[in-house]
Order: structure tokens, then C-alpha cells, then sequence
């Protein structure tokens, strides 16, 4: 993860969380950036010379296993972080598989440019079925798959595949979408519950983490 923010004058912008979305062999880095608000519509006007703020790596990092393929369910721009992770593992020559859901057909990133990126197909699942297959990424997953399971997106959607793993007795790994302030540990911004009821700092402690060590809340 990193935090990206501005510092020139007149646009004075607090780092927001983005995804290291892809390398290239030169040191460069990408990021896959979706329009929300204030920051990311200042980050998204930036034109080739103009400069940011970039603080990172920061957090921690999806973990895949030798041997196992890499199972990575994507909502949205929970997308982001698999485009980096998926590149490596197929670099690597280890197995990944791209599970990728948005409402409609309109929300889809370029999936041409997802395979330049990763050497991969993503499958897509779209809410009203006006792209890939009608419904939610859940259903595109093998509930007896010896994957590793790793998932970001909503927290409704990673709060499902919680349940998911517990039900068929599956490792996930999940990194959650929370807002955060500083990236660093100070603000509190950031914080989600813990399994064992305590408050932890999704900047430094996650964004990912075992979905086990999370609480879920019901169901
Ligand atoms: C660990 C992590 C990694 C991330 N990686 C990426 C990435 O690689 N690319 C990317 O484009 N974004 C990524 N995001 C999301 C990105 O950080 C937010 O979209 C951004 O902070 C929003 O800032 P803003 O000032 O544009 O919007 P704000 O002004 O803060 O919010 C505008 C509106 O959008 C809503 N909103 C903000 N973020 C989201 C969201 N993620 N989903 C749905 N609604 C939202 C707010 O609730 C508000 O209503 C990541 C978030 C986290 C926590
Ligand atoms: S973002 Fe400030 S403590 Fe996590």
C-alpha cells in the first residue's frame, strides 16, 4: 500500500490508500486510480512533470503458498492490489486465478489492459449481468478448491466470503477498504475490530489480514 497526496501550492491534499498496482522492469510504478472524491479527482488530474506526495510501502501484504494457486476475489477497486499480486505470481510460475465483480458493465476496468498487465483473464461477474456472469463473486468459487483464498473489496462482500471460509473450512486473507488518515499508526483513522474484541490499525496491522482475526459482526 501506499499513501499518495499532494503538496503543491493551492492543492495541499492528505495521502490517501492506494494499491502498488504494477512495476516495470525500469523502477516504475502504477497505479490503478478510481475517481471517488476530492483526492482522488486531484490525483487523477495530474499531468506528466507535475509531482505527488508518496509515502510507502506501507502495511502488510497478501501471502500466496508454493505450489497452491492464488485464488484473488476482487470487488471494485478491491481490484487493484491483484493486478500487482496476480503479475508476480504468474512471473513466478505459480498458479493465479482472477475472480473480479462490479454492479453493471459500465464499472468494469479495461480488461484488455488487465491481461497486458497480469498474463491473465480475469472472470468477471457483474450485479445486473451486463458483463461476464449475472451475480456476485461468491458464486464463482469452488467451495473445495485447495487455493489460496485471498479477497478485497466492500466489507459487505468480505464480510460473505468470511463466512464462506468458515463454512467450508477455507484460509482467506482479506484486505479491507478503510479510510485512513495517516498511513503510519497515528491518527486512529483507520481502525477495524478484532476477533478477540480488540481495535486494530488497518494502516500498520493490515490491510490484510487473516479473516479469522477479524470480527465480521452477524451475519
Ligand atoms: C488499502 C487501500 C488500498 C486502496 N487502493 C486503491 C487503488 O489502488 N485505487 C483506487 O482507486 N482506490 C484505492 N483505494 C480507495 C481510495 O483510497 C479511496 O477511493 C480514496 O481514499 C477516496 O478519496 P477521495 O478524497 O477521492 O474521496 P472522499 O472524498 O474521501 O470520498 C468521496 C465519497 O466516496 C466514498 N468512498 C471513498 N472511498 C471509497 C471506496 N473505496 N469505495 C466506495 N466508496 C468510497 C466516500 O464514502 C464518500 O462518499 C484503496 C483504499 C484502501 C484502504
Ligand atoms: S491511518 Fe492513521 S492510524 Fe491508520
Amino acid at each position: 500500500m501506499l499513501g499518495l497526496g499532494l503538496d503543491t501550492p493551492g492543492t495541499w491534499l492528505l495521502p490517501r490508500p492506494f494499491s502498488i498496482g504494477w512495476r516495470s522492469e525500469r523502477g516504475l510504478i502504477g497505479i490503478l486510480l478510481r475517481v471517488f472524491g476530492r483526492g482522488t479527482r486531484a490525483l487523477s488530474a495530474l499531468t506528466p512533470g507535475e509531482t505527488a506526495l508518496v509515502l510507502g510501502p506501507l502495511g502488510t501484504e497478501f501471502e500466496a503458498a508454493e505450489g497452491r494457486t492464488t485464488e484473488c476475489v476482487a470487488g471494485g477497486v478491491g481490484l487493484a492490489p491483484f493486478v500487482f499480486l496476480a503479475a508476480e505470481e504468474i512471473a513466478a510460475g505459480r498458479p493465479v486465478r482472477l475472480v473480479y465483480g462490479e454492479r453493471d458493465a459500465e464499472a468494469v476496468f479495461d480488461t484488455d489492459l488487465l491481461r497486458e498487465l497480469t498474463d491473465i483473464d480475469a472472470e468477471v461477474f457483474t450485479e445486473d449481468g451486463s458483463r461476464g456472469t449475472r451475480g456476485r463473486v461468491t458464486a464463482g468459487l469452488d467451495p473445495a478448491a485447495d487455493s489460496v483464498l485471498c479477497a478485497c473489496g466492500p466489507t459487505p462482500m468480505l464480510a460473505a466470503l468470511a463466512r464462506f471460509a468458515v463454512e467450508h473450512d477455507r484460509d482467506l486473507q482479506v484486505s479491507v477498504e478503510e479510510h485512513m488518515g495517516c498511513g503510519i499508526g497515528t491518527c486512529q483513522g483507520c481502525v477495524v475490530r478484532s476477533s478477540a474484541g480488540r481495535w486494530v490499525k488497518a494502516c500498520v496491522e493490515g490491510p490484510v489480514f487473516r479473516a479469522t482475526d477479524l470480527d465480521w459482526g452477524a451475519p
